[in-house]
């Protein structure tokens, strides 16, 4: 996927301030391109003479059937992109057949944006907010409105430092609202969301809170955000039914690992008892290739989608994913695999 052309092409269509709070990071974005620049330095070792005459990616994930294991990644206030926002982006996943996990942060409410894409799979990304009712309401509401898994993301302690939102005073436009939570980040000074989210979000996660919410809905749950091989082994054993490995796409602790070099500690440390999951700096069929070659079930796919949103609306959300999948048919091609489970690490020269 050419996702420097459409990142201008997005560009092209959204104000400034949106499109750096999305292109940007923390302090000074060492890890937004790290992430992208460790799926480039992976080596590949193809195999030859094998029979790839038909090839399949088709995945199921926590019970969900997907045209390949390819997820559209929880990214806040979709209506900055496109009028449509969430509703073009669910519609345009349901199109290609894969999961949209939608964002606590979203532009509609999570019930407005199931009945938007009907036949679509929606996972419910959430932050555990201070005031736990409220938490607990988001979640139920989730599962009430056919939402199929609970996305916990557990690195957002606090907001991290980002110079491009502060910059650029960071706050929804008028008659746009987080809707599900009933604000438009305002702010007098700096970023919104950052006063939103360090007011409101609760930095005071442990293990235990993933048991909490899982004795509130009957869903499986997946932790998003982490890097470290035991504290996969801490959430799994509290009862995680997946993980994400993921640095939220550079926004959070600059400066950490890559998500493609944090994945194969996970991937040895848990990766026999559940689904392990990775985003960041995934930007092609080849990267997606090389993530479940290094142990990943799934990928999700942040930024380059958000601009497929903002650039071409749900057409341009279903056609970047389309490109996804027929670029991962051709490197499982070219890499002697058929099926997504020959895929494996002896495919990785170290
Ligand atoms: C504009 C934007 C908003 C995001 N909002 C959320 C969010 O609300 N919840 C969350 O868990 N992650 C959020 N993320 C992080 C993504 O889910 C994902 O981890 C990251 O974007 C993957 O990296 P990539 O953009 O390089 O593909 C956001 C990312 C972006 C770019």
């Amino acid at each position: 996927v050419d996702h420097e052309s459409l990142e201008a092409a997005a560009r092209e269509v959204m104000s400034p301030a949106a499109y750096h709070y999305v292109a940007g990071g923390s302090d000074d974005e060492i890890t937004v391109a790290e992430n992208t620049a460790a799926w480039r330095r992976v080596r590949l070792l193809p195999h030859v003479l094998n029979d790839v005459s038909t090839v399949s990616h088709a995945a199921t994930l926590l019970g969900a059937d997907m045209t390949a294991p390819v997820l559209v990644a929880p990214m806040a206030t979709q209506r900055l992109a496109h009028d449509e926002g969430e509703k073009a982006m669910a519609r345009g996943a349901a199109r290609a057949g894969t999961v949209m996990v939608v964002s606590t942060m979203a532009t509609a409410t999570l019930e407005d944006i199931a009945a938007a894409a009907p036949g679509g799979t929606l996972w419910f990304q959430f932050y555990v907010h201070r005031d736990r009712g409220l938490s607990e309401d988001l979640v139920r509401r989730a599962e009430a409105a056919g939402y199929e898994a609970v996305v916990l993301t557990v690195d957002v302690p606090v907001l991290s430092n980002r110079r491009r939102e502060a910059e650029h005073h960071f706050q929804l436009p008028d008659g746009m609202t987080v809707a599900n939570l009933d604000t438009s980040l305002e702010s007098v000074e700096g970023s919104g969301l950052a006063e939103y989210t360090n007011a409101a979000f609760d930095p005071g996660l442990t293990p235990d809170d993933i048991g909490w919410i899982k004795s509130i809905v009957d869903l499986p749950v997946v932790v998003k955000g982490v890097l470290r091989a035991d504290d996969a082994v801490r959430a799994t054993d509290a009862g995680a039914d997946a993980v994400i490995v993921s640095n939220h796409g550079g926004r959070q602790m600059d400066g950490a690992i890559a998500s493609a070099d944090a994945l194969p500690a996970v991937v040895e440390a848990v990766g026999g008892n559940v689904p392990v999951l990775v985003d960041g700096g995934i930007r092609g069929g080849n990267d997606v290739f090389k993530a479940l070659a290094l142990g990943a079930s799934a990928v999700l796919v942040g930024r380059p989608l958000y601009w497929a949103l903002a650039a071409g609306g749900e057409d341009g959300v279903a056609g970047y994913l389309e490109e996804i999948h027929t670029e991962l048919a051709r490197a499982m091609a070219l890499c002697g695999v058929a099926d997504l489970s020959e895929i494996d690490s002896s495919l990785i020269a170290s």
